[in-house]
């Protein structure tokens, strides 16, 4: 039998109608994934992990190794959690899927990262709307073993549950970073741009299109500029942001942030496509196959 999540209901939001689950903490059902979810995590693994070598940054390739996944089988959180404890001491916990904000943060702030324990069927194999194990798992979990990550995916979660006391507009702006970095950021290496951003690498067609396509801006980070820029939820990016280090993440974060939302309240918020003037512009996209609205 198939694993299924427990879904609670629907809910719809601006971003349109959203599954609900239980934000309870849930053990991994190991025992319960069918062959048929072994072979698609087997499928998805070897598929992405020979995409990424020259594509995604060697922290993320060294760590996945460190971490001793492989296709053969779905990983065991507890397998991962006792590496985990003897590197940065975050700790994967086991959830139905996406959780209200607070929620969210409040782990992270934590050092708690809530992985999906269900992954996607066989015919969800190129696209699934809503984060499963694979996206969690696969492009999460390693780079939760670098230590400078580490610490500004807490810094975040910290960041988070104060901009949730703040109201909506603070949350607005805070996302849009997670989104630019944790989600679909760039990285610039001796070697060339790769990638590290999550959304990124459990993606096949936008492994190849951040770094390939002349479409998209790349930009280098900017906190402000990222923190007013709109971005997509149901095409590729057509901005991705390229940091020099994550050192360069973390320190973005020092300052505190609300005066920074009081300042960006008053600013106009900029299309997910727009280069401006005071960019430092990587690439200029192209523009190619861009759908004219849509941006979140
Ligand atoms: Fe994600």
């Amino acid at each position: 039998m198939n694993a299924q999540p427990r879904r609670v209901e629907h809910q719809q939001t601006d971003k349109g109608s959203v599954p609900v689950y239980t934000t309870a903490v849930v053990e991994q059902p190991w025992d319960s994934y069918s062959p048929a979810d072994h072979a698609t995590w087997a499928t998805l693994f070897e598929r992405q992990q020979q995409l990424l070598v020259g594509r995604a940054c060697r922290e993320f390739l060294d760590n996945q190794q460190h971490f001793g996944m492989t296709p053969d089988a779905i990983p065991k959180f507890e397998d991962l959690n006792r590496v985990l404890a003897g590197s940065t001491g975050w700790r994967i916990i086991g959830v139905e899927g996406l959780l209200p904000e607070l929620t969210f943060f409040d782990h992270l702030a934590n050092r708690r990262f809530p992985v999906t324990w269900w992954i996607r069927k066989p015919e969800q194999i190129d696209y699934i709307a809503e984060p499963d194990l694979f996206h969690d798992l696969f492009g999460h979990v390693p780079l939760l073993l670098n230590p400078v990550f580490a610490d500004y995916m807490q810094a975040y979660g910290c960041g988070g549950v104060k901009a949730h006391s703040l109201g909506p507009d603070a949350l607005v702006h805070l996302t849009r970073l997670y989104w630019y970095t944790v989600e679909f950021g760039l990285i610039r290496q001796d070697d060339g741009l790769r990638i590290y951003g999550s959304g990124i690498v459990s993606s096949k067609g936008e492994s190849i299109h951040c770094l390939e396509s002349a479409a998209p801006n790349r930009i280098g980070f900017d906190m402000r500029r990222i923190m007013r820029t709109r971005y997509r939820i149901d095409t590729y990016q057509k901005t991705y942001f390229v940091i020099d280090s994550f050192q360069q993440l973390m320190d973005a974060t020092d300052p505190d942030f609300t005066p920074i939302y009081r300042e960006l309240a008053s600013q106009e918020s900029i299309p997910a496509g727009s280069v401006l003037q005071s960019d430092n512009v990587y690439n200029r996209g192209s523009g190619e196959g861009w759908a004219a609205d849509g941006d979140v």
